[in-house]
Formats: structure tokens, sequence, C-alpha cells
């Protein structure tokens, strides 16, 4: 894909790399008709990307309006997971999801799926019943290649392997690892690929957006499967931080070793969480994460994406399952734009 960042000249970069808090948000008193984030991301090659609630989508206006004005992809939430697509052994139900990929058409947006094999979210007839390991792998075969065959040409790329890798960067102990080793990974990027050969096939996961063991892992694994010919296309860093642990320093070098290996890069699903309650220097210093990691994607050639996982707080993940925390997304619950927003804005048009 020809890209303008490939074209950033020195003084261009090196306002990227050296842009920090000196960014100051700019809030326009009254933003033009297209002043959205999709439009500054025009000409970077890279997209902006938000996950959708189809609950949300389907009963909230406002909602729906800003999810098709502002992102130029999106990713279901959770209507592609196994559990919504197959709640019942042999019955799929891919409605929901269907009504994302037709909204996503419908507002010149790009689809991630996500996702194909994990440890969460499956259905109860599968975690519970006993398979053996003969029956779990013509199982997974087959949801893979009915799903991504499902799809079959309107999915952009596809989150293949989710979080398969602990913190220490040893394989996750899951029914798909104990059933079937760690090929369990190749057979499924080599099955997607089988079912839609022009879908770009990604792995994804939390807390490898710097140096780390786990990274690491990431950075072998790909290596490796490469060299065996599997069809893995790019690595998906989630990007769900939080303030009180730091921000990553290190993402700039750790994306840019990746790109290296020629596959694509894409931040999958950022927010950046914080104790609450929210004060001015949290805002600020959130901005600065959502703009610390755009920045990283910008400044290296093969990142294709940057996904927000939820764009209001109204909906947000966060709340429910980290007592004490929020405010994690680039708008309020009532839909004001917070710093973060304008610091994306401001971070595509000057790469842009
Ligand atoms: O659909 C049921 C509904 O029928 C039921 O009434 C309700 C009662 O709790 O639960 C609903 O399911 C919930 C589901 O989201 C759909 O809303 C689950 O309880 C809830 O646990 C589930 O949470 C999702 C979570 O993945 C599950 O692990 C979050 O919305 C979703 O944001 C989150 O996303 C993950 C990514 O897929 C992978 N990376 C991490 C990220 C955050 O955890």
């Amino acid at each position: 894909m020809p890209s303008i960042r490939n074209k950033l000249g020195a003084a261009a970069t090196g306002t990227l790399l050296t842009l920090g808090l000196a960014l100051a948000p700019t809030a326009p008193a009254a933003a033009a008709a297209d002043d959205t984030l999709r439009s500054a991301a025009r000409g970077t090659g890279v997209r902006i990307g938000t996950a959708i609630d189809m609950t949300a989508l389907a009963e909230d206006a406002t909602y729906r309006e800003i999810a098709g004005r502002e992102f130029n992809t999106v990713t279901p939430e959770n209507v592609m997971k196994w559990e919504a697509v197959e709640p019942t052994r042999g019955t799929y139900n891919w409605a929901p999801a269907d009504q994302l990929v037709d909204f996503a058409r419908s507002h010149g947006q790009k689809v991630r799926g996500h996702t194909l094999v994990w440890h969460s979210q499956n259905p109860s007839w599968l975690t519970e019943d006993a398979f053996t390991p003969a029956q779990l792998r013509r199982l997974l075969r087959q949801h893979i290649l009915d799903e991504v065959g499902h799809f079959r040409g309107r999915i952009w790329a596809w989150d293949v392997a989710n979080e398969v890798f602990n913190e220490d960067g040893t394989p996750r102990d899951t029914i798909w690892l104990r059933a079937l080793g760690p090929g369990y990974i190749a057979d499924a990027f080599r099955w997607a690929h089988q079912a839609d050969p022009k879908a770009k096939l990604f792995l994804n996961d939390y807390n490898v957006e710097w140096l780390s063991p786990k990274s690491d892992a990431y950075y072998n694994l790909i290596i490796q499967l490469r060299r065996q010919g599997v069809p893995v296309h790019g690595f998906g860093m989630q990007g769900h931080l939080a303030l009180q642990y730091g921000l990553p320093t290190t993402v700039l070098e750790n994306v840019q070793r990746f790109d290296a290996l020629g596959v694509q890069t894409a931040f999958t699903e950022v927010d950046i969480r914080m104790q609450l309650p929210a004060d001015p220097i949290k805002v600020a210093a959130q901005a600065e994460g959502f703009g610390l990691l755009l920045r990283a994607c910008l400044l290296v050639r093969n990142c294709v994406s940057y996904t927000v996982w939820g764009f209001t707080d109204k909906y947000s993940w966060v709340p429910g399952v980290f007592q004490g925390e929020g405010s994690a997304t680039p708008y309020t619950e009532d839909y004001q734009p917070k710093p973060a927003y304008y610091t994306l804005r401001d971070t595509l048009r000057l790469a842009s």
C-alpha cells in the first residue's frame, strides 16, 4: 500500500518523534463538517477504527452517527466470537455480525474480524463436553472454515489467534494447547487462509506493546511460522493500557522490530483506563498515551490501523472488569470528545 508515511521528510518524522505533551489539544469552537478522525487519517496509510457494540449501534442514534462519521475501520466487540456465532452446536447465528458488515459497507469502512481461536468466550457446548483431541481439531477446523468462509471477501483482516502467550512468553494453557499442542496456531492460520486467501491474518494480544518476554515470544513465533510457510501477515497489539502502570516507553522500538520482519502491525484495541475520578492531569496523560501509540504506528512503514476499543465511556468494558477504574476511551459518556480525541486527530493531521 503506498503511504505518505514512507515519504515523510526528516522534519515531519522528527516532529512526530519528539511530539509529546507539547502537543496541545485543539478544540475548535465549531468543527467543520469533515473535521473527523477519518478525514485526518486520509493519506497517512493508517486506518482509524473502533470496536462496535452491536446493541449500542441498534439502540443509540448518537453512537451510530459517531461510529459512521469518525472511523474508517470497525471491529465487532463481541458478535464474531465463537460463543456468539455458534451458541448451539451446528446452529449458526450470523445476523448481528452480518449487520455490522453491512453497516461498515454502507459507511465505507473496512472490517477487522475478531477472533477465531481464543481461550475465552467459547460456547459452553465446546468447553463443557469432553471431546477427544481429534474431535477438537475437527471442530476448530470447521469453525474457522465456516466463519471465515461465511465472511469471505468482506473482512479486511482477521485476528486469527488471540492471546496465546503468558506474560513470561510461555504458551498459554488452553483447551487448544492441551489437546492439540502448539501446532494449533499454524493450523488455524492455514485454515483461515484456505477459506479467504485475500484476508490479512493476524496474531493479537495485550501487554505486547513494549519490549518484553511476551512480545519477544510473538517476534520469535512469527519468524518460526514464516520459515514454515504459514500465512501469517500481521501482529496486533491490543493497547489496553492503565495510567497507574505508566506508558510504554519502548513502543516505537517494539513496532519497528516487527516492521523490520516485513509483517503488518496494528494497534487493535486501544483504551487507557485510570483510577477514578478523572482529573485534568490524568486526562492529559491519557491523551499522551493515545498519541504515543499512534505516533509509533505512523512512524513505521507497515502499521496499517489504529483501533480504539469503543469510543465512548458509555459502553466501555473497563468499569465492569476493573473496579474503581474507567474513563478509558476518547469520548465521555455523554459524547464529549476528550483531549485524547484531539490528540489523535492532530497527530493524524501532522502525518497526512
Ligand atoms: O451476551 C451476554 C448477555 O446475554 C448477558 O445478559 C450478559 C450478562 O452479563 O452478558 C452478555 O455477555 C457479555 C459479553 O461481553 C457481551 O456483552 C459478557 O458477560 C461479558 O463478559 C463480555 O465481555 C467482553 C469480554 O471481551 C469478554 O472477555 C467485552 O464486552 C469485550 O470488550 C472484551 O473484549 C476483549 C477482546 O475480545 C480481547 N482482548 C481483551 C478485550 C477486553 O477484555
